[in-house]
């Protein structure tokens, strides 16, 4: 297809207004401490839902931000996707509950489900869905709770997440401005990596699983870490071939903020200095699918992305999945 299609006409990102500090998982009864955290993966503090915040009203806050900002209501959108790996309820999507929140009565609404990388599979989805003729306007979302699907008593897991959301409209581009390229692929034969296995159709909820604890989050963090270098490493040098573009044409690039270390290996191979890396993965912890948007929202607020800036988005996460775009504002 002849690009750039569409182009994010407004971008908006929400994250509750409670801050956990590295500091306090001591009180919580749990062997581990600032230092520890801060050196491994670079987070100091992350946002934690309250118990009238879920990924409805989340994603309602981001989303209203970015209509707002590309100059949209509810009623001019066509399709609806969000991203998330902590679905509000199994069924049926949190799309439709944040259509229903929006009034957006005109929209077809749906979820998909690539964990980390699900709002970059979301913006590639809405941008093929444009290209066909199938929307003109689209509100792409990436939304978690993560912290209602980790488990409090696994250090080595429950120190990592966080809530937020993160959105963007996208509209039809007029040629000058918009996603030049794209690529996104998935590797399920490691999806033992990073899972929960029990509470779905196949391992469902009984007491076995509430007493074992199955329906948390597993992961084997050493293993993640080697698969996400090496993906998103892939990643960017598809998206910089994709638009005929080397790291040095890049104006910033936002990786997904797992890690700190993860980020600064992928910058490195990907030729891009860290300067030009937007990081904070300090003040969020790891919100997944939210994670792109809510860094690309801070980024515009602070000047960083401005009109004619080239942005290189990364993701990488669950399943494996992993996908990767280049923009220009
Ligand atoms: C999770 C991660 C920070 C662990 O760092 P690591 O250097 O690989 O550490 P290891 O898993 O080898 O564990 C080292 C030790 O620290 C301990 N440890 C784990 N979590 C800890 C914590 N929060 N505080 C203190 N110690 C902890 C482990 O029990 C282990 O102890 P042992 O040597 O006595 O067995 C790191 O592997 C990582 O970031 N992986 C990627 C995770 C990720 O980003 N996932 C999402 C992808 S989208």
């Amino acid at each position: 297809m002849n690009r750039p299609i569409a182009h994010l006409a407004g971008v908006g990102s929400f994250a509750p207004s409670r801050v956990m500090r590295n500091e306090e998982f001591a009180a919580l009864g749990l062997d581990t401490n600032d230092e520890w955290i801060v050196q491994r993966t670079g987070i100091r503090e992350r946002h934690v839902a309250g118990p009238g915040e879920t990924n409805k009203t989340m994603s309602a806050a981001a989303a209203r931000v970015a209509m707002s900002r590309a100059g949209i209501t509810p009623g001019d959108i066509d399709v609806i996707v969000l991203g998330t790996a902590s679905p509000d309820r199994l069924l049926p999507s949190t799309a439709v509950d944040l259509q229903a929140e929006l009034g957006a009565s005109r929209a077809a609404a749906f979820d998909v489900m690539a964990a980390c990388s699900s709002w970059l599979y979301g913006l590639i989805v809405a941008e093929g869905l444009m290209a066909a003729g199938g929307a003109q306007t689209a509100l792409v979302v990436g939304t978690e709770k993560l912290t209602s699907i980790v488990d409090w008593q696994d250090r080595s897991t429950c120190v990592l997440f966080g809530d937020g959301a993160g959105a963007a409209v996208l509209k039809r581009s007029d040629g000058s401005k918009g996603i030049l390229s794209t690529f996104m692929r998935s590797d399920g034969t490691l999806a033992e990596l990073l899972y929960r296995p029990s509470g779905g159709a196949a391992h469902p909820f009984n007491q076995q699983v509430l007493d074992d604890r199955s329906f948390y989050v597993k992961m084997e963090g050493r293993e993640v870490f080697k698969h996400a270098v090496r993906s998103m490493s892939e990643a960017t040098d598809r998206a910089l071939d994709g638009a005929r573009l080397t790291g040095a044409d890049i104006d910033l690039m936002i990786p997904h903020q797992a890690n700190i270390r993860i980020i600064e290996a992928t910058a490195k191979h990907a030729n891009v200095s860290m300067d030009k890396v937007y990081v904070n993965v300090d003040r969020y912890g790891n919100t997944s699918s939210a994670s792109i948007g809510l860094a690309l929202d801070e980024a515009m607020a602070s000047g960083r992305v401005k009109p004619g800036s080239t942005v290189l988005l990364v993701a990488f996460g669950a399943g494996f999945t992993w996908a990767s775009l280049i923009v220009r504002f």
